[in-house]
């Protein structure tokens, strides 16, 4: 099977974090990008690359630019926990484009979800890719109702999506929650090769995290159907990050972390998720 898609590929997100990391590395690897963000992008356009300024509010550009597009890896949006207002038109709206894009032009898409879609999962639990959603806040509730949409574009219109939870994608963790959550840039990126030339993928869903051994978090994915293995760690670490707690018991509960502490305004503990069956 090649690496290389027959087809450009949309990258929306470019000039974000891991927009540019994966536009130098796909671009590295002869991939023909179609870089997109509100955002300038910050470095050299990649050769085989081109750019074009756009708000994932305007469903007409959205349109324009995943003309002729293979895949759309859908990066863009707002990336942090914000209030609702803030969050809906990128996040749901914008969403609502880049599907729509990609039912009219038969393309797939590779959504970055996150980790806080399912935030209020206890630490403590290991649950499957097709757990409950738990989001742990309106960035998290986003992500979630993004990959609802997924599946029912999946279902209703036969658009492939694999769904990206991603843990913590940075070049190196920086504290112990990280030791679990870690996701290398070159594990990111094999997990998005894989996820854009992987013929047949359906609708799945993978966990993004490293090969960490304190990933004890999440279970059984779609990285099977993907080939895709994680090669990096983050226990190299581990006598470095272990003691970098936050001290809040809410965030060293749940697997959002932070996130579920934003605006915690329950007077008693949260009560445990016992709702989902299978899960151990
Ligand atoms: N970095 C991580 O660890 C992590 C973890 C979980 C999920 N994710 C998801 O991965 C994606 C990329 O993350 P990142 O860390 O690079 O985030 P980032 O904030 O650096 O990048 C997001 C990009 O989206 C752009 N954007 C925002 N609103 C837009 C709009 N209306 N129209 C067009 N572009 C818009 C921003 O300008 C920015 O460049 C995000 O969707 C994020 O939610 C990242």
């Amino acid at each position: 099977m090649t690496d290389k898609p027959a087809k450009p590929v949309l990258l929306t997100g470019a000039s974000g974090a891991l927009g540019r990391v994966l536009a130098k590395a796909l671009a590295a690897m002869g991939w023909k990008l179609v870089l997109t963000d509100i955002a300038p992008f910050p470095d050299p356009i990649p050769a085989g690359c081109r750019f074009t300024k756009a708000d994932l509010a305007n469903g007409v550009d959205i349109l324009r630019l995943a003309e002729g597009c293979g895949a759309i890896i859908h990066l863009g949006g707002v990336s942090v926990e914000r209030p609702f207002e803030e969050v809906i038109g990128p996040n749901i709206r914008g969403l609502y484009h880049i599907y729509e894009a990609a039912r009219r032009e038969k393309a797939r898409v590779i959504f970055a979800s996150s980790n806080h879609s399912v935030g209020f999962h206890e630490r403590s639990v290991t649950v499957p890719a097709d757990t409950q959603f738990l989001p742990d806040g309106f960035y998290g509730l986003s992500k979630a109702y993004g990959e609802l949409m997924g599946r029912m574009y999946w279902f209703k219109h036969g658009v492939e999506s694999v769904f990206l939870r991603i843990g913590s994608a940075r070049d190196e963790p920086i504290d112990a929650r990280m030791l679990a959550s870690w996701l290398s840039y070159g594990d990111l990126t094999d997990l998005v090769v894989r996820s854009v030339v992987t013929k047949n993928v359906g609708c799945v869903a993978v966990w993004g995290a490293s090969k960490n051994t304190r990933m004890t978090w999440w279970r059984d994915d779609g990285r099977a159907a993907l080939g895709w293995e994680p090669k990096d760690s983050a226990d190299s670490f581990t006598a470095q990050l272990q003691n970098v707690l936050s001290g809040d018991p809410v965030q060293e509960r749940f697997v959002g972390g932070g996130y579920c502490a934003i605006d915690y305004s329950r007077d008693e503990q949260a009560p445990a998720w016992s709702g989902a069956a299978g899960e151990a």
